[in-house]
């Protein structure tokens, strides 16, 4: 039994049973958890994202943060912010692109909000020359306007799953039985406020997943631009629409688990709601984009006309290369079609002027 398992137990011992976002805050992010001391990403990792495939994608956020930047009146100073920068391999490339825009890269603080130690040292080395500042979380950032950019994080923020039962709704939990660690129900959390009105009378066995950090940091970061003029690109995946099932899963080395395995050793995960993200975001007063599959929203970028022109000067082996990872990014059967994106800005952004956000 490892560290994390054994204090999850021990916390089951004297609390009683977890909630499943009890686990995955414990088994993630708590002493010893997952996104604390591990690097998941890449091919000897447990799992690859958007801009291990390819740089032409971390490319095409960049020159996006500048085209936003513009749209936001090119404000002289403002903050350009990662929450979950990974190895720093999106920011790196979108600064790379950035360059074309010396102003933007001139007007830009950077800040990484990062949690995990092994990945801070290698956003530190990657992103040497722009002189970040880390942070815990978002609230140390200072007032200002501010580019916000999160890939793959808000699946790794803990949900509640609720289950519809014959006696009413119920909250999914971690108990621990003769055999180990195994999932119960119990009389539902608070979090059974965030249920979706249009799941509130679903049928018995239905499981709705709700996630009181992912509104909550949402709901913090489009605050903050309607406070300070800004916008943010979140990128994720999920339904475009709130919908009922049981998306919680495990994830190590690029296999699917039992979540109750390997706990702190494997990715926990989870769809993100981007119905109840958008939603919280316009309640807040931001302006919302999308939600755009990934696929639309790099292919009106332009995707496929930077490979075309990369593959023009490489050779006919390279050229494959980037074809196999565009497709990768934008196939509907791929990464194209289940990773959405949504834009946010704050009611500063004229629509009738810089006509919304680009691609989205
Ligand atoms: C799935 S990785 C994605 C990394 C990167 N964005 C990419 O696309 O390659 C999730 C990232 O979020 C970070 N992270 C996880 N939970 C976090 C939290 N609560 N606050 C800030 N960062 C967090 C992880 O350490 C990691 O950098």
């Amino acid at each position: 039994m490892n560290a994390v398992e054994r204090s999850i137990r021990q916390r089951i011992a004297l609390e009683g049973p977890l909630t499943v976002a009890q686990l995955m805050q414990e088994a993630l992010a708590g002493r010893g958890g997952y996104y604390r001391d591990n690097d998941p990403l890449g091919p000897e990792g447990d799992f690859v994202t958007a801009p291990e495939v390819s740089q032409m994608f971390g490319e095409l956020i960049g020159l996006w943060c500048v085209d936003t930047w513009q749209r936001l009146g090119a404000p002289a100073k403002f903050h350009l912010v990662e929450i979950g920068p990974g190895r720093g391999t999106l920011m790196a490339d979108a600064l790379r692109a950035a360059r074309v825009a010396p102003a933007f890269l001139a007007a830009k603080q950077l800040h990484l909000v990062e949690i995990n130690a092994a990945l801070r040292q290698q956003q530190a080395e990657r992103l040497v020359d722009h002189t970040p500042i880390w942070h815990e979380t978002l609230g140390s950032v200072p007032e200002g306007p501010m580019l916000l950019i999160a890939n793959e994080l808000f699946d790794a923020l803990p949900i509640h799953q609720l289950v519809m039962t014959d006696d009413g709704w119920r909250e999914r939990v971690v108990a621990e039985n003769s055999s180990g660690l195994a999932f119960g129900v119990t009389a539902p959390s608070s979090a059974i406020g965030l249920l979706r009105p249009a799941h509130r009378n679903a049928k018995s066995g239905a499981v709705a997943e709700v996630s009181p950090a992912a509104i909550a940091l949402i709901d913090a970061i489009a605050r903050r631009l309607v406070r300070d003029n800004g916008a943010a690109l979140i990128i994720d995946y999920g339904p475009a629409e709130s919908g009922l099932g049981d998306s919680f899963q495990a994830l190590k080395r690029h296999k699917f688990h039992l979540p109750l395995e390997a706990l702190g050793e494997a990715d926990l995960t989870a769809h993100v709601d981007f119905g109840a993200l958008t939603d919280a975001a316009a309640e807040a007063g931001a302006q919302v984009f999308g939600p755009t599959a990934q696929g639309d929203f790099l292919r009106a970028l332009g995707i496929e006309l930077r490979a075309n022109m990369l593959a023009q000067k490489a050779d006919a082996a390279t050229g494959e290369i980037l074809h196999r990872q565009v497709h990768r990014l934008i196939a509907p059967e791929q990464m194209g079609r289940l990773f959405k994106v949504i834009g946010l800005a704050g009611p500063q952004l004229n629509i009738e002027r810089a006509g919304g956000l680009a691609g989205l």
